[in-house]
């Protein structure tokens, strides 16, 4: 494997070779500078600072409430971290929808005040616009289709999109028009395998599967789903590949166990003052002691 050094930088360009070369597209959310770092050593293709932040992260019970400042400042810590993977920052609610200027604004902090290289927004031909508006000004676009939970109301809640002929045709038709407008790829989330593959094969920019089957460009996941590091749900498309709450509980109990048996800290643990240091101290501390206490009066001795 080659070492971050020797690995060139992921660019959109790398990704569409990617996809006419038949080779899968790696992504995953990051939004802390370690985080980023391990995946900046596995050779991770793309990450994502994924408005789901404020569920995993913040505590927040949807991605609604999420702000662009909370946005860049994790946006700040994960380009800290990793410089070859494709970095995207996430567009958070109402900071595109309400007009393609406002929009365009917005994306350019992603790139100017956060260091990212592309930024992602949810919706189909509604968003269009901003879109054609933020790649006209050389800012990338990645595209998001199906359970966009910026909608979670429209909706209805975090359920599977595009399951009948008619919603899976709707969902062909705006992945067309994002691809028109110049997204470079377009996450397909919580969409039927068959229609996920569709959509794959009827445009010519990847797209980035989470719930939406092997037919896809590539995958995505939610990170903490992925390390058990969030237990309110668990989607039907997360694979887990670590219990890290259960890790972490275990560590939390141990130390408290330690601190509280005074098993910790050892010597190893500690730093240590020379003997000779510690007996001049000591003396120094026993004559100043012995010396009269300012207005103490020395007939009281
Ligand atoms: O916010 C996020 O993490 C996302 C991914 C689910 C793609 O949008």
């Amino acid at each position: 494997m080659p070492t971050s050094l020797e690995r060139a930088k992921i660019t959109t360009l790398t990704l569409r070779q990617k996809k006419e070369r038949g080779e899968v597209i790696t992504m995953l959310t990051a939004y802390d500078y370690a985080t980023a770092i391990a995946m900046e050593r596995v050779g991770i293709d793309i990450i994502l600072v994924g408005d789901s932040l404020g569920m995993v992260v913040l505590g927040y019970t949807t991605t609604l409430p999420v702000t662009m400042d909370e946005m860049l400042h994790h946006c700040r810590a994960v380009a800290r971290g990793a410089q070859h993977p494709l970095l995207v920052g996430d567009m958070p609610f109402m900071s595109y929808q309400v007009s393609p200027q406002d929009a365009l604004r917005n994306a350019g902090r992603f790139v100017k005040e956060a260091g990212m290289d592309a930024v992602k927004l949810e919706g189909g031909r509604e968003v269009v616009e901003a879109v054609r508006v933020i790649v006209d000004a050389g800012i990338p676009v990645m595209g998001h289709l199906g359970l966009t939970p910026q909608s979670i109301h429209k909706l209805g809640g975090f359920r599977a999109q595009g399951r009948t002929a008619r919603a899976a045709q709707r969902l062909i038709e705006d992945a067309r028009l994002l691809e028109a407008a110049g997204c470079f790829a377009i996450v397909l989330e919580a969409v039927p395998d068959r229609i996920a593959e569709l959509i794959s094969k009827r445009i010519a920019i990847p797209t980035i599967g989470i719930g939406a089957g092997t037919g896809c460009d590539g995958q995505v996941l939610v990170t903490h789903d992925l390390l058990g590091l969030f237990d309110r749900f668990t989607p039907k498309f997360v694979k887990k590949y670590a219990d890290l709450h259960a890790e972490m509980a275990r560590a939390f109990a141990e130390y408290k166990h330690d601190v509280e048996t005074r098993a910790f800290p050892t010597p190893a643990h500690t730093y240590t003052i020379d003997d000779a240091e510690f007996a001049a101290l000591l003396d120094a501390l026993s004559q100043s002691d012995s010396l009269p206490k300012p207005g103490m009066d020395s007939s009281a001795r």
